[in-house]
């Protein structure tokens, strides 16, 4: 199986980011991780780039016209497949144009619900029953493009905010590969 050379961006944790590249090593996981982009001086994550041998570039995305950057990256690395992993910057048209239908998201909520930041704090606030995560394509709208796969947990009375963030990146760790194999078992 040829695997499609794929960049993870991030901006922090990289708890995703280290189970993909763990998946990857797998002979049968569609993608290897070729690339590490992140945006933020203190992103962990990097050090499971480091670790794992991975090349990682750091890109600040403040200014003008980053993206002429990001993309000579992903030239020079042949990337042909793009997940996002906590990054948090809105992916811009530039970029999407480059990449359609190749850029694909993990969002901490069961979308069209909660799109955004602070998901856990407002499911909360607003008494759901149900939480988890999905991961979808990239398109020009907020945590709006086509899902892939979503995971759902039911939320007990005494989960806060903490407990709810853990029970979905542990499930946000089965659903990323899993959306990844869907992807590419569809092409
Ligand atoms: C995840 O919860 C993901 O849903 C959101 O950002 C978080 C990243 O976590 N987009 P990590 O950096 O992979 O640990």
């Amino acid at each position: 199986m040829v695997k499609k050379n794929t960049c993870v961006f991030i901006s922090g944790q990289g708890t995703n980011l280290k189970n993909l590249i763990s998946c990857s090593r797998e002979n049968n996981f569609p993608i290897k991780i070729s690339l590490v982009i992140y945006n933020n001086r203190k992103a962990n994550g990097v050090l499971y780039a480091k670790k794992f041998n991975i090349p990682y570039v750091f890109i600040n995305t403040n200014i003008k016209n980053y993206e002429n950057k990001v993309l000579l990256n992903l030239k020079k690395y042949n990337i042909s497949f793009i997940c996002l992993a906590g990054f948090m910057k809105i992916i811009s048209n530039k970029l999407i144009k480059n990449y359609p239908n190749k850029i694909i998201n993990i969002h901490p909520s069961l979308l069209p619900k909660f799109k955004g930041l602070n998901t856990f704090s407002r499911m909360i606030a607003n008494n759901e029953k149900k939480a988890g995560c999905t991961v979808h394509y990239v398109n020009k709208k907020l945590d709006g493009g086509n899902r892939i796969l979503q995971k759902i947990f039911f939320i007990n009375s005494n989960d806060n905010e903490s407990i709810l963030k853990k029970k979905t990146q542990k499930l946000e760790h089965r659903a990323f590969p899993e959306a990844i194999i869907k992807v590419f078992r569809n092409i």
